[in-house]
């Protein structure tokens, strides 16, 4: 049975940026609750659409990955923000990128929705039915957000981040996932609204709604478990391993979930200072940007762990090939943004008011 391997890895974050200064003036907070409480300093504000910012991480992953497009049998978009409920993001991106060849399909598991695809073209792949599929995590979670909730506002960002997964006779790759669910907490973090429930009405608004020390506690509590359950089901040791790379959602849960763990604070990837909490895009970034800084050598023992709404939870032990550079790069960008990441909240602002 062929083994499944990252062989491309990009990103895609929306130049205009949010500080904690600039929320300041949009909602009842500070830069110093932000800091203390979850370690985000600034994130990212789309100003174009969730399969633009899936598009051009794909085709950064494409190029890393040394492949073509065409060359892509399954295109699977993580994402709680899709640009439409139909067509699915994936199609889109499949249109924009030109991935002919491939199946399309979005998945949502909320934040953890990045593994979960992961785990989905992972058996694809051993099963026979795949030999390259592109896995995407792209969120534009800012449309979602309301200023007058400073709960909720301060802690999400936009972005994308995309692998290249293919069959290999090499060992290593996806050793074990881990996944799961626990739909009774399902209104501790949810976006009412934003689907069919209720009757069709004009007025329907959708914002992010949550329970933050709820959420937290089920964070710490989950991703610790997933991640021991995963590496026992790879047959390897917390010793072996060489970096985490958790869900960016606070910089708190992270610790805790490393102390839990054992794990030396060195091991464990972080970049939510800069970006917030990106949902499904929040691992595959911190993964190429774990690559781009050096920080996964040839051979290492990788541990993956999320959660998310649902509530949702996914772990997965990855043994790193002997590539940890890519093959090319790529020149895709986004089109160029005239707008602060402040102006670009106007709409949102308009329709729920501000916080101050
Ligand atoms: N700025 C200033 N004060 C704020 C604030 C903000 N942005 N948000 C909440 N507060 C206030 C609260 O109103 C509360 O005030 P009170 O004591 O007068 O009632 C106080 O700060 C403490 O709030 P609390 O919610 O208990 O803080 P916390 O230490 O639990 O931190 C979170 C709040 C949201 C940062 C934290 O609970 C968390 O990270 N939860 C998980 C969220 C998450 O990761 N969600 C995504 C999952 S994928």
């Amino acid at each position: 049975m062929p083994a499944s391997l990252i062989t491309g890895w990009g990103k895609c974050l929306p130049p205009a940026v949010l500080s904690n200064a600039d929320l300041e003036g949009l909602t009842d907070t500070s830069d110093e609750w932000i800091t203390t409480r979850s370690g985000i300093k600034e994130r990212r504000i789309s100003h174009v659409e969730t399969s633009d910012l899936a598009a051009v991480a794909a085709r950064h992953a494409l190029a890393a990955a040394g492949r073509g497009a065409e060359e892509i049998d399954l295109l699977l978009v993580a994402t709680c923000t899709p640009d439409r409920l139909v067509p699915a993001a994936a199609a889109l991106v499949q249109q924009k990128i030109g991935a002919a060849r491939a199946a399309a399909m979005d998945l949502n598991a909320a934040c953890s929705g990045f593994l979960y695809g992961l785990a989905v073209a992972d058996q694809m792949i051993r099963a026979g039915s795949v030999r390259r599929a592109l896995v995407i995590g792209a969120e534009k979670l800012h449309f979602f957000l309301d200023f007058t909730d400073r709960a909720t506002s301060v802690l999400f960002g936009d972005g994308a981040g995309a692998v290249v997964v293919e069959a290999s006779e090499e060992a290593g790759g996806l050793l074990a996932f881990e996944l799961g669910a626990d739909g009774t907490a399902a209104e501790i973090l949810c976006i009412p609204g934003s689907g069919t429930e209720g009757e069709p009405s004009r007025e329907r608004r959708s914002r992010v709604q949550m329970e933050g020390p709820a959420v937290f506690r089920r964070a710490v509590e989950a991703m610790g478990d997933a991640s021991l359950r995963v590496l026992e089901k790879a047959g390897v040791s917390l010793e072996e391993v060489d970096l985490l790379i958790p869900h960016q959602a606070n910089l708190r849960i992270i610790e805790a979930t490393a102390r839990r763990l054992g794990l030396d604070g060195s091991k464990v990837m972080l970049n939510l200072a800069d970006y917030g909490n990106t949902s499904a895009a929040s691992i595959p970034i911190a993964l190429a940007e774990a690559l781009e800084q050096g920080k996964v050598r040839p051979g290492a023992l990788v541990v993956f762990a999320a959660f998310g709404g649902g509530l949702t939870w996914a772990a997965a032990a990855y043994r790193w090939g002997a590539r940890v550079t890519p093959l090319a790069a790529s020149a895709a960008s986004l089109a160029p943004v005239g707008r602060s990441g402040r102006e670009l909240l106007e709409p949102n602002v308009l329709l729920y008011g501000k916080g101050v």
